[in-house]
């Protein structure tokens, strides 16, 4: 595991964003996995600038969702697909198809997890994968002492992780759904590269655990050091509890 120490979130934001230019120079077809959250805004917003300067080209480029509420209608201004396509990939000029993600409003949803699954094999993996992460250690909507070896699943959201996006849907907790569908484990660290970003004091007990706890289910991100390829950027606030 590398970690990289930048100063503040744009310089993380681009720091990965020049990663995923330098992925789509080499593969104008890339599969990039991305995130919801605030943290990887400045990822976007510095890819974004790049591809409006012509530095980098996307055409061709594939985005995959990494977890995605159950209930929630697809159209839902909160949706992690209507958050991705508004925050990704309308600002990127990718088109949704070019966009896999799992169906949260599948009857079934235990098949529409395995179909998930089967689909991101059958793009052929994820080659970055951008991850946040939660005050707990959660990586995607693996909440503490979630399998290291899980597999993209329906998960039940923590009272605490609830409580932290309530304010998407205008502060009122009743309105966050209790069920959310999350690539597993397992499933993140199949990606080729997986890259978390990090930024803020809250987070830096969270990057302790990851980065020199032992690796362990009740911090689900400690999973990265398992992983051949895997970089941490922290802004200098985050890293402040790093040895
Ligand atoms: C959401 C996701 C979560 C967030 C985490 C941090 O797709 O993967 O693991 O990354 O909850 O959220 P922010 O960035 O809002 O602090």
């Amino acid at each position: 595991m590398e970690v990289v120490i930048v100063p503040d979130a744009a310089a993380g934001g681009e720091l990965i964003a020049e990663a995923m230019a330098r992925l789509l120079r080499g593969t104008p077809g890339a599969l990039l996995g991305v995130a919801t959250g605030s943290t990887p805004l400045p990822v976007y917003e510095a890819l974004t600038a790049k591809v409006r300067a012509g530095e980098v080209d996307v055409s061709r480029a594939r985005i995959a969702q990494l977890d995605e509420y159950v209930g929630l209608p697809a159209d839902h201004p909160e949706s992690y697909r209507s958050v991705l396509r508004r925050e990704v990939l309308e600002p990127l000029g990718i088109g949704m198809d070019a966009f896999l993600g799992p169906d949260g409003t599948a009857g079934d949803i235990r098949a529409a997890c395995a179909a998930y699954d089967a689909a991101l094999a059958a793009a052929g993996g994820v080659d970055l994968q951008l991850l946040g992460i939660g005050t707990d250690g959660h990586i995607g909507f693996n909440e503490p002492c979630s399998s290291l070896a899980s597999r993209t699943r329906i998960k039940t959201l923590t009272e605490q992780t609830r409580v932290d996006n309530a304010r998407f849907f205008d502060g009122d907790i009743d309105q966050v759904p209790h069920h959310v569908i999350t690539q597993g484990i397992g499933t993140i660290l199949e990606a080729r590269h997986l890259v978390l970003l990090a930024t803020g004091e809250g987070k830096a007990d969270a990057v302790a655990s990851t980065v020199e706890g032992p690796v362990a289910a009740v911090c689900p991100a400690s999973a990265l050091q398992l992983h051949p390829h895997a970089t941490v950027v922290v802004d200098e606030a985050a890293a402040s509890k790093l040895k």
